[in-house]
């Protein structure tokens, strides 16, 4: 199997903003996102990809097809809600790069992909020179949770093995419907942090 990994151009942005939501529909009904898409939300978050100039999607294909994406952005670019804890805890905004999430089909997972995707997207937020951190957020969901499957594996390990540290005092909220919910909740997400100097 022969996989590339890179970055799109605006122009396959734009022509594969379609295939892009429905891949992160599905890898995000998964426990821990539970996530009720929709296509609309998805199509339109993912516009803000092509209204920074900073921000990329990387992509991995197997012949010509998507099989995953993962994302990065300026902090600065990013919502209030993601730039919070970082503006209440004193950090400048902009010597952050902000990672987005990674979604890849179950089929490609622990070839390296992954990795891939952590490499690319920090050599493109180093190549600018003004960023300090790389950083992302995962939802916090309880151990016990009725929706967890018993063989579970957090990803916590893997993140660790790319330098990232988790810090547990920055937090922010995202809301977004479960699957078998009828509205939104709040999620806490808690940020992991990779320092560059
Ligand atoms: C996150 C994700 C993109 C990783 O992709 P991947 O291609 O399987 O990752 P890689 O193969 O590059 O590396 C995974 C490494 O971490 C290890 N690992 C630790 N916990 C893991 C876990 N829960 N799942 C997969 N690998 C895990 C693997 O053993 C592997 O290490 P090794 O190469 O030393 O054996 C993929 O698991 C995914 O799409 N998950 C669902 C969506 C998600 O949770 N995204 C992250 C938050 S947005």
């Amino acid at each position: 199997m022969s996989i590339i990994v890179r970055r799109l151009s605006a122009e396959e942005i734009k022509t594969e903003i379609h295939s892009l939501a429905r891949l992160r529909i599905e890898v995000f009904r998964d426990f821990p996102y539970i996530y009720e898409g929709s296509s609309e939300y998805e199509v339109k978050y993912l516009k803000k990809y092509l209204d920074s100039s900073r921000a990329a999607l990387i992509a991995a294909f197997d012949q010509n097809i998507i099989i995953g994406v993962a994302s990065c952005l300026p902090l600065l670019d990013e919502d209030p809600a993601v730039q919070k804890p970082f503006v209440e805890k004193g950090y400048d905004l902009k010597t952050v790069f902000y990672f987005g999430e990674s979604v890849l089909q179950k089929k490609y997972r622990g070839k390296g992909i992954g990795k891939a995707f952590f490499l690319e997207r920090e050599k493109w937020a180093m190549s600018f020179g003004d960023y300090k951190l790389t950083t992302f957020c995962a939802v916090k969901r309880p151990t016990e949770h009725p929706l967890r499957p018993l063989d579970y594996r957090p990803l916590d390990d893997f993140w660790k093995s790319q330098g990232y540290i988790k810090h547990p005092e920055l937090h922010t909220e995202f809301s977004w419907q479960d699957l078998e919910e009828k509205n939104e909740t709040m999620k806490k997400m808690v940020f992991w942090i990779k320092r560059w100097s």
